[in-house]
């Protein structure tokens, strides 16, 4: 099926600015012509349209509560225009806030159809803080919580049904950094997190065998990428970076056996941040990624799962 690159510039749930030029970085570091290359079907869509980013204090624990609100209205019904489409939608971000119009999307989609959804996670960050716990108000480290029912009620219920992913969809792969508060939180909801110990005692391939476990040929695959995954020795140009990230190699990994599930439906990139790269290589690595997520590989693999 083509996919539909959307273009999302806007930083309004980030503390830091700059991740509204992600889309531009991305499509600099020519990603249209590497999916081209891997035989797809690309369309770009262009940038949505939203408020600009007021760089106002939290309001009861949340910063630019409107605003994040009209941009992931926006992302959810572009997303859900181009499944609908049967089109395969990558949303280019724009900050991490943004997943939860992208994932409502997904999921009532996934809903409709009578897919069975499972989001991977791949981030520094669990991005699981409320307002009561949040250290900063910004919305960037709140979707997945937002996702899971705890939330404003403009986010919560942005598509109708609360809550818009079931707790068990998701794995998370590379977080590192978690908020005291926020740790506690995600123990108490039981959140399925692949962290850097894990990944250091069990090794990326392990990881995500078991990440990718339990998927069948009717799951629809969502891969949510905040680019600060990696480690900022090879991708500089995030806001929030986190040493010890996973290496090149154990990206490239993550990448390929997502490619080898064949399940793939829907893909977003967020928190390019080109205030803070070097020659755009966070937005030329994470293309480098994502033509490995679709399947570039240096051989024909033959036997890999036995
Ligand atoms: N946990 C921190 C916060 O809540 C940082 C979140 C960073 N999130 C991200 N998507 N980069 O402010
Ligand atoms: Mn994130
Ligand atoms: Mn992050
Ligand atoms: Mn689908």
């Amino acid at each position: 099926p083509p996919v539909a690159l959307i273009g999302a510039p806007t930083d309004v749930g980030a503390g830091h600015r700059g991740a509204s030029m992600g889309p531009e970085a991305l499509r600099v570091a020519n990603l249209h012509g590497r999916l081209r290359l891997r035989g797809l079907d690309v369309l770009d869509r262009g940038n949505l349209a939203g408020p600009p980013n007021p760089w106002t204090g939290p309001v009861d624990g949340y910063r630019h509560l409107a605003e994040v609100t009209a941009w992931n209205r926006a992302v959810m019904d572009a997303v859900a225009a181009e499944l609908v489409g049967g089109r395969m939608p990558i949303l280019l971000g724009g900050d991490h806030c943004l997943a939860i119009g992208s994932i409502t999307a997904v999921a009532n989609h996934c809903r409709a159809t009578g897919k069975t959804l499972r989001v991977l996670w791949l981030d520094a960050h669990a991005d699981f803080n409320t307002s009561q716990i949040t250290p900063s108000g910004n919305i960037h480290g709140m979707p997945v919580a937002c996702l899971c029912g705890y939330g404003p009620e403009e986010l919560v219920s942005l598509g109708g049904h609360v809550p818009a992913m079931d707790t068990r969809s998701i794995r998370q792969i590379g977080i590192r950094s978690v908020d005291a508060g926020e740790k506690r939180f995600v123990h108490e909801v039981g959140l399925d997190i692949y962290d850097m110990r894990y990944i250091d005692e069990v090794g990326m391939r392990g990881v995500m065998q078991q990440a990718l476990a339990g998927m069948d040929d009717n799951t629809h695959l969502h891969v949510s990428f905040d680019v600060d995954f990696l480690d900022p020795a090879i991708a500089p140009g995030v806001g929030t970076t986190v040493p010890g990230g996973p290496t090149y190699r154990e990206a490239q990994l993550v990448m390929e056996m997502i490619a080898d599930t064949g399940r793939l439906a829907s893909l977003d990139i967020f928190e390019v941040n080109p205030a803070y790269d070097n020659h755009n290589q966070t937005a030329l690595l994470a293309v480098d990624l994502v033509e490995s997520l679709f399947g570039k590989s240096t051989l024909m693999r033959r036997g890999v799962d036995d």
